[in-house]
């Protein structure tokens, strides 16, 4: 099963793919991470891209193209993959296209979560990981059991994302306006669109989504 999830930032993309991925054991390839990996690294791709991520921008779509065409090569991607965060423009979309046709690979479902905006902002504003294995928390919503020591691997360290001020977070919002929301209708002339809420709670979204993919491709 190939899948994308798109929504905004803080739609709830990389908390519902880490889901789908034990359920289904698919691969999730979240582009914000392969950029940040990029960036962490200091490679010729994230020096170029660490000043727009930080600005809340696109990075240009030849440098996300070349990523993900390499990355969907990969042998773990032949069981099936999650995109989280790509495509995110409609020539990254046709992009996407050509290459699953070279790679004799198909689409499946694609499932835009739809969140309020302002909500958003107080979603990521409250977010962070553990420095260790990269659980996601929020203040708020998702805190750890025993405060600061991460749930799944007892580490004690957590870190917050760069990009995550409500100002930048509000630039992201305006980029997934125009340059993102006009993939869903790309892709729901081809009947495999399927909306979620992304209002509910976590495991309320998560049941939306099971149920959405049970549907489409009688997976139990
Ligand atoms: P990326 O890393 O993809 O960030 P994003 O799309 O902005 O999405 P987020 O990771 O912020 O949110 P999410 O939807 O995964 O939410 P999460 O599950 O964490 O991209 C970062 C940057 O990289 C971009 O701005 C751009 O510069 C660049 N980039 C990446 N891909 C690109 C591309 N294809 N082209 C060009 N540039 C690209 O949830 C958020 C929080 O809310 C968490 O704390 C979570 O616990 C909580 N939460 C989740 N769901 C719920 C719920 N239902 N109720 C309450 N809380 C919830």
């Amino acid at each position: 099963m190939n899948l994308i999830l798109l929504g905004p930032p803080g739609a709830g993309k990389g908390t519902q793919a880490k889901r789908i991925v034990e359920a289904f054991k698919l691969v999730q390839l979240s582009t914000g991470d392969m950029l940040r990996a990029e960036v962490a690294k200091r490679s010729e791709i994230g020096r170029q891209a660490a000043a727009i991520m930080k600005a809340g921008l696109l990075v240009p779509d030849e440098m996300i193209d070349n990523l993900m065409d390499s990355r969907l090569d990969q042998e773990d991607c032949r069981n099936g993959f999650i995109l989280d965060g790509f495509p995110r423009t409609l020539p990254q979309a046709a992009a996407l296209d050509g290459m699953l046709t070279k790679k004799n690979m198909a689409l499946d479902a694609v499932l835009p979560i739809q969140v309020d905006d302002e909500a958003m902002v107080q979603r990521i504003s409250g977010r962070y990981t553990c420095a260790k294995c990269g659980e996601g928390y929020h203040d708020t919503f998702k805190r750890p059991k025993v405060a600061g020591v991460c749930d799944v691997c007892g580490a004690h360290e957590f870190t917050r994302r760069d990009d995550d001020k409500a100002e930048t977070v509000r630039a992201r919002l305006k980029a997934y306006h125009a340059q993102t929301e006009p993939i869903i209708s790309y892709y729901r002339k081809r009947g495999i669109v399927h909306n979620i809420d992304g209002m509910l709670s976590i495991d309320g979204v998560t049941e939306q989504v099971m149920a959405a993919l049970k549907e489409h491709v009688g997976a139990a």
